[in-house]
C-alpha cells in the first residue's frame, strides 16, 4: 500500500500511545510459564506481539483475548509447554524469535523456528552461541546463525556471560533459559539495554538479583500469575514527540509513555536539542514508571549523540533522525552499528530515503551524520518493510514542500496499527 502525507499546518490535541511492544512480549511469556491466570491490560494487539502469542498457543498454552487490548493466559508453570507439531513462526519479531530460542532450549521436546524474509537475515547467533555455552543443541544454517533453527530441548546449566552487545534481547533470552538451567546464570553487558525482563520476572516472583549491569537469575523459583498493566510504547509516541517538535504553532500532549530510564535516551537528546518536552503526571505501573508528555514546537539545535545512551534510544533513531533535520547545524548519531541489523539496515536505509527528499544525511559505519535545515521536497520513498522507517518517513512528511508517497506502509502495524488514523486526527 502506498500512503500519501500531506504538509500541515500544525498538530494539536491529545493522544493515548498504545502498549508497550517490548513489555507485551514479556507479559506473555511470563504469563505462560507462570501458574495461574495471568491478565494482561493495555497490551499492544501489534502484528509482533501477535506472533508471541500464537507460538505460545502452538505450545499448548490457553490464551484468550477478550478485547483488542486485553489477554488472559492460563499459565501451567514453568515446565507446562507442550512439543509444537509445526515449525513456530516468529514473523518479523526479532524479541519473539531470541526470547523464544532461550525458552525452547532447555524444554523437554524438540521444536523448530523460523520468521519473515527481514527476520530470517538476523543474527541469532548472539544468542545462540551462549545458549549452546549452556549446553543447548541447535541447529541450522551459518552454524546456527540463521533462521530457520531446529532446538533439541537439552537440560543446561548456568553461565556467567559477557554480553559483546548492549542487547535487552540477548540478555533475556539467557535469563529465560537460566530459568532452566542447574546454577545460576549471570550476563553482564557493555552498557545498560532496557530491563523490563529484570522487572518482570521479580515481578512474577522469579529470583533474581541486579547489580549494576550484571544481572542473575537463579532457577527454582515460582513465578506466579499477575495482573499486567501495560503502559504505553515510548518508541510509538516518538513519532509523535519528533512530529509535534518540528511542525510550527503544535502543541501535543501524548499521554499514557513508559518512561523507564533505560527507554528514555529521546527525551534527553531532544531535550539537549533545544526541544520543548514536559514530563508531567509521572507515576508507577507494576513497576514500570509512566507519564504524560506536553510537546511543543521548537527550534532545535544539532547534537552530538553516542555513547551509552544510544542503547536508550535505538529504537528511535529513525524518528532523531527526521528531528535532525530540522535542527540547525550538523548532528552526529555515533556508535549504533546496531541499526545495521535491526528490521532493516536502518542507517543505509535512512540515508538513502531521506537523500531522497532532499535531507543531507551521510552513512557512517556505525552511525550517521545529518546537516539540517534544508527544505526537503516529498516524494516516493519505501518503508523497506520496516516499520520505524515508514512512520519516520511519515513524520517528514508533515514538513515537506509537496506530498510525499510511502511505499509498504501497511508494515506500521508491526508496532503501531493505528498510527495513521492516529496521525490524521491531529494534524489540520
Ligand atoms: C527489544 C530490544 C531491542 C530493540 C527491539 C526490542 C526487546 O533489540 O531494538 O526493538 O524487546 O528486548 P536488541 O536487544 O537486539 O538491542
Amino acid at each position: 500500500m502506498i500512503k500519501e502525507i500531506t504538509p500541515v499546518n500544525n498538530l494539536k490535541g491529545e493522544l493515548t500511545i498504545p502498549g508497550d511492544k517490548s513489555i507485551s512480549h514479556r507479559a506473555l511469556l511470563l504469563g505462560a510459564l507462570a501458574e495461574g491466570k495471568t491478565e494482561i491490560s493495555g497490551f499492544l494487539p501489534g502484528a509482533d506481539c501477535l506472533s508471541t502469542l500464537e507460538c505460545l498457543r502452538q505450545m499448548g498454552v490457553m490464551i484468550e483475548r477478550p478485547t483488542e487490548t486485553n489477554v488472559i493466559i492460563k499459565g501451567s508453570g514453568l515446565n507446562g509447554l507442550k512439543e509444537p507439531s509445526q515449525v513456530l513462526d516468529a514473523g518479523n519479531s526479532g524479541t519473539t524469535a531470541r526470547l523464544l530460542l532461550g525458552i525452547l532450549a532447555g524444554q523437554r521436546f524438540f521444536s523448530a523456528l523460523t520468521g519473515d524474509f527481514s527476520l530470517r537475515q538476523r543474527p541469532m547467533g548472539r544468542v545462540v552461541e551462549p545458549l549452546k555455552q549452556m549446553g543447548a543443541q541447535i541447529s541450522g544454517r551459518q552454524s546456527a546463525n540463521l533462521l530457520p533453527l531446529a532446538v533439541t530441548g537439552k537440560q543446561l546449566h548456568g553461565i556467567d556471560y559477557l554480553s559483546p552487545v548492549a542487547s535487552a534481547q540477548l540478555k533475556s533470552a539467557l535469563l529465560l533459559a537460566g530459568l532452566y538451567a542447574e546454577g545460576p546464570t549471570s550476563v553482564m553487558e557493555p552498557s545498560k539495554s532496557r530491563d523490563h525482563s529484570e522487572r518482570m520476572l521479580q515481578f512474577f516472583g522469579a529470583k533474581l538479583h541486579v547489580d549494576g549491569l550484571k544481572v542473575t537469575v537463579h532457577p527454582g523459583g515460582k513465578m506466579e500469575a499477575r495482573k499486567v498493566v501495560v503502559p504505553g510504547d515510548i518508541s510509538s509516541a516518538a513519532f509523535f514527540i519528533v512530529a509535534g517538535l518540528i511542525v510550527p504553532n503544535s502543541e501535543l500532549l501524548i499521554k499514557n509513555v513508559g518512561i523507564n530510564p533505560t527507554r528514555t535516551g529521546l527525551i534527553t537528546a531532544l531535550q539537549q536539542m533545544n526541544g520543548q518536552i514536559e514530563v508531567i503526571n509521572r507515576r508507577e505501573e507494576v513497576g514500570e514508571p509512566v507519564a504524560d508528555l506536553l510537546i511543543k514546537s521548537s527550534d532545535l539545535k544539532a547534537a552530538t549523540i553516542k555513547g551509552d545512551i544510544i542503547p536508550t534510544l535505538i529504537d528511535e533513531v529513525p524518528a532523531l533522525t527526521v528531528a535532525a533535520l530540522f535542527a540547525e547545524g550538523e548532528t552526529v548519531i555515533m556508535d549504533a552499528a546496531e541499526l545495521r541489523v535491526k528490521e532493516s539496515d536502518r542507517i543505509a536505509v535512512l540515508a538513502e530515503e531521506l537523500q531522497k527528499i532532499g535531507g543531507q544525511v551521510q552513512e557512517l559505519p556505525d552511525g550517521l551524520r545529518i546537516r539540517g535545515g534544508r527544505a526537503l521536497r516529498g516524494s516516493l520513498c519505501s518503508s523497506h518493510h520496516d516499520h520505524r522507517i515508514a512512520m519516520a518517513l511519515a513524520v517528514a512528511g508533515l514538513r515537506t514542500e509537496g506530498k510525499m508517497q510511502i511505499a509498504d506502509f501497511e508494515c506500521t502495524a508491526i508496532s503501531y496499527p493505528g498510527f495513521a488514523e492516529d496521525l490524521k486526527r491531529l494534524c489540520s
